[in-house]
C-alpha cells in the first residue's frame, strides 16, 4: 500500500509589516497587552494590489517548484480560505487560470482556519484511491482585509500569508498516517463574518454596522480552542496507531501562544517540540500549519522519520489534524 505525502512545500507572506506599535495609534491598545495577552509582535499585512489568489498562486508555484512537478501534472486544487477573492468564481478556479494547470479540477474549502488540515485530509483520500495522482493543497488569507480597525479586540490578532504542499504518492509507511476531522456547528455564532451573504446581503446599513467585519468572542473561542486542540491530537494519533509518546514534532495552528501551550501541556510535549512563529505572523488562519512547516524544516527541526502532529481549530466551529511521518 502506497502512502500519501507531502512532495513540495511552498510559502508566500506579504513583506509589509504591521507591528504592535503601529496598533497602538490605530486602537487602544499596547505592545505589552498584546504580547502578554497573545504572543504576537508584528504580522503581515497585504499590498493593497493583491488578493488572496495572488498569495495563493505564489506559494503554489514554489511548491510545484520543490516537488519537481509542472502543473499540468496537477488533477486537483484545493483552496482552503475564509477570505476568497469573492463570492465566485472559487479562489481556486483563479489559481488553476494563473498556474495555467488546465488538467486540475478546482475547488474552495471553507473551515476557517481548520481549512488546511480539512484540505490535507480530503486531498489525500483521491490520491488513496488511486483516482488522482498530483493534488495542490493551498491555506491563503488575506484577513487584513476583514479586519475593523476600530475593534481592537480582533484587529490586533490576525496576519496576512499563505502556504502550499504538493500531495501525492510516497512509500509505505510515510506521508500522512493519521488524520481527525470535527465540527461543532452550533458555536458558529462565536467567530463570524455576518454580512455580505445570504443571511444578510450588503446594504448601506450592513456597512454602516461594520457587519462586513469579523466578529469574534475572544474568550469563548480561546476555551474551545483549548479544548479540541488537545483531543483532535489524540485522536489523530490514536488512528495512526501512535501516542502523544511518539511524537517529535507540534505544530499547533498559530492563534495565540497560551492556546498553544495549553495544547503542548496536555500532550505533554516540552515546547522544544513544538512550532511557535505566532509572534512574527499573528493568526494567519488557513495559512499557519505549512508557514510553521515551512520554517521547522527551513531551521533544521524536522528529520527524515519525524513523527509531525499538525493541528487546526477555527470558525465553524472545526477543528482537523493530521499526523505525517516525515
Ligand atoms: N488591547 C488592549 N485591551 C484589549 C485588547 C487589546 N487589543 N483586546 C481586548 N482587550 C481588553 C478587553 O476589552 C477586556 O477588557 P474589559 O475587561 O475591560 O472588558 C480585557 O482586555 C480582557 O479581555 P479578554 O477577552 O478576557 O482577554 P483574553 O485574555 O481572553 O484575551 C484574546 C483575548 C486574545 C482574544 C483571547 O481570548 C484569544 O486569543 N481568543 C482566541 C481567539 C482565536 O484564536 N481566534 C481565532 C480562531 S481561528 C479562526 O477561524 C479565525
Amino acid at each position: 500500500d502506497m502512502g500519501v505525502g507531502i512532495l513540495g512545500l511552498g510559502i508566500y507572506v506579504p513583506e509589509k509589516i504591521l507591528t504592535n506599535k503601529d496598533l497602538e495609534k490605530m486602537v487602544d491598545t499596547s505592545d505589552e497587552w498584546i504580547v502578554e495577552r497573545t504572543g504576537i509582535r508584528e504580522r503581515r499585512i497585504v499590498d493593497p494590489s493583491m488578493a488572496t489568489s495572488d498569495l495563493a498562486t505564489r506559494a503554489a508555484e514554489k511548491a510545484l517548484a520543490e516537488a519537481k512537478t509542472s502543473p499540468d501534472e496537477i488533477d486537483l486544487i484545493i483552496v482552503a480560505t475564509a477570505t476568497p477573492d469573492m463570492f465566485f468564481p472559487s479562489t481556486a478556479c483563479l489559481v488553476q487560470a494563473n498556474l495555467k494547470a488546465d488538467n486540475a479540477a478546482a475547488f474552495d474549502l471553507a473551515a476557517g482556519c481548520s481549512g488546511f488540515m480539512y484540505g490535507i485530509n480530503t486531498g489525500a483520500q483521491f490520491i488513496k484511491t488511486g483516482l488522482y495522482k498530483k493534488i495542490l493543497v493551498i491555506g491563503a488569507e488575506t484577513l487584513t482585509r476583514i479586519m475593523d480597525y476600530t475593534d481592537r479586540n480582533t484587529c490586533v490578532l490576525f496576519g496576512d500569508g499563505a502556504g502550499a504542499v504538493v500531495l501525492g504518492e510516497c512509500p509505505p509507511g510515510c506521508g500522512i498516517i493519521g488524520f481527525n476531522m470535527g465540527a461543532d456547528g452550533a458555536g458558529g455564532d462565536l467567530l463570524k463574518l455576518p454580512a455580505g451573504g445570504s443571511r444578510l446581503p450588503a446594504t448601506a446599513e450592513t456597512v454602516a454596522n461594520r457587519q462586513h467585519f469579523v466578529h469574534m468572542n475572544g474568550n469563548e473561542v480561546f476555551k474551545f480552542a483549548v479544548k479540541v486542540m488537545g483531543e483532535s491530537a489524540f485522536k489523530a494519533l490514536d488512528h495512526a496507531g501512535l501516542s502523544a509518546a511518539d511524537v517529535d514534532i507540534l505544530i499547533p495552528h498559530q492563534a495565540n501562544i497560551r492556546i498553544i501551550q495549553s495544547a503542548a501541556k496536555r500532550l505533554k510535549l516540552p515546547m522544544e517540540k513544538v512550532i511557535v512563529n505566532v509572534d512574527r505572523y499573528g493568526n494567519t488562519s488557513s495559512a499557519s500549519i505549512p508557514i510553521a512547516l515551512r520554517e521547522a524544516i527551513d531551521d533544521g527541526r524536522v528529520k527524515d522519520g519525524d513523527v509531525i502532529v499538525a493541528v487546526g481549530f477555527g470558525a465553524g466551529l472545526t477543528w482537523a489534524s493530521c499526523v505525517i511521518k516525515w
